[in-house]
């Protein structure tokens, strides 16, 4: 589905390369979360994703990504954004209407979806992210979470096979945060959309991701299963990534050989750990 190959980007007038020798391969129906430290390369990583690089950003660039089966290079972002849907860090600057539905039938209008479909396709968008009921609401008096949910529904109604996330929640309080990535589940879940998040908070990514990629000085140094990654958590730690505490717990348990079983990710897999320790 997304295919990056020996993937290196620096930016014209960069110091150093953003991005370095990146392989990685998204199947379709992934949920992958992207963390790392500030200027890790995240971001950069996604525009290689969306086509912003190399077609906006222009720089250095070797590699390849392909998304199914085509390159990039040879594809505007504008051609993409049927594919890739990409919601922004700054979502805010994004957003061109007052009302929400307007905001909707901008993205739809702009793709030349025709006349007939677009009523179904804006409905079926505000469905997905449950806000049928602010369609008519300006977006000005919305909360920080239901802005959120309109950017997304935004992209949702192009149909889009991959929803790309820089920081989605950045903005929002603990409750709003959670709200946005039982979300990205549903749409992962129900709908077959692949998701590929960047996110700070380590927690939401383990609970809801499926695959973690961390970064750090432009390369990708763990990737894989959630539950696989969060055993390097030293390196983690390294690339300036802060575990969830139940695994560095964990990691002091097995030091002391007090616990052999797997990383709980969770809080109810936590206490199956702490239940299991017999002192
Ligand atoms: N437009 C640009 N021109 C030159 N260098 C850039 C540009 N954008 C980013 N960089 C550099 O590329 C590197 C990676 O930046 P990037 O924004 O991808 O990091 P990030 O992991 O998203 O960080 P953050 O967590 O702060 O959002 C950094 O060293 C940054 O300074
Ligand atoms: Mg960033």
């Amino acid at each position: 589905m997304i295919r990056i190959s020996g993937l290196s980007f620096k930016y014209e007038g960069g110091r150093e390369e953003a991005l370095k020798n990146i392989d990685i391969t998204v199947r379709r129906g992934d949920f992958l979360g992207v963390i790392g430290s500030s200027g890790a390369g995240k971001t950069t990583l996604l525009h290689a994703i969306n086509g912003i690089i190399p077609h906006h950003f222009h720089g250095d660039y070797y590699g390849s990504v392909k998304v199914n089966g085509s390159d990039t290079v040879d594809n505007k972002p504008e051609q993409l954004a049927g594919t890739v849907g990409s919601v922004r860090q700054d979502f805010e600057s994004q957003m061109v209407s007052s009302v929400v539905e307007d905001e909707i039938l901008f993205g739809l209008e702009n793709f030349s979806v025709p006349r007939d479909e677009i009523e179904k396709r804006l409905t079926d968008a505000l469905d997905k992210t449950g806000i049928r009921n602010l369609r008519e609401r300006n977006i000005a008096t919305l909360s920080g979470g239901q802005k959120q949910k309109v950017a997304i529904s935004a992209i949702i109604a192009l149909m889009p096979d991959v929803l790309v996330l820089d920081e989605p929640t950045g903005e929002l309080d603990p409750q709003s945060s959670r709200q946005i990535f039982r979300l990205l589940r549903e749409l992962n879940e129900k709908h077959g959309i692949t998701i590929i998040v960047v996110e700070q908070k380590i927690m939401l990514l383990c609970e809801f991701a499926r695959s973690l990629a961390v970064m750090d000085g432009g390369k990708i140094i763990l990737e894989g299963p959630v539950a696989d990654v969060l055993k390097s958590s030293r390196q983690m730690e390294s690339a300036g990534v802060n575990c969830p505490r139940v695994v560095t717990l964990a990691d002091r348990l097995k030091d002391e050989n007090l616990y052999m079983g797997p990383v709980p990710v969770n809080i109810p897999e936590a206490e199956k750990m702490v239940r299991s320790i017999t002192l």
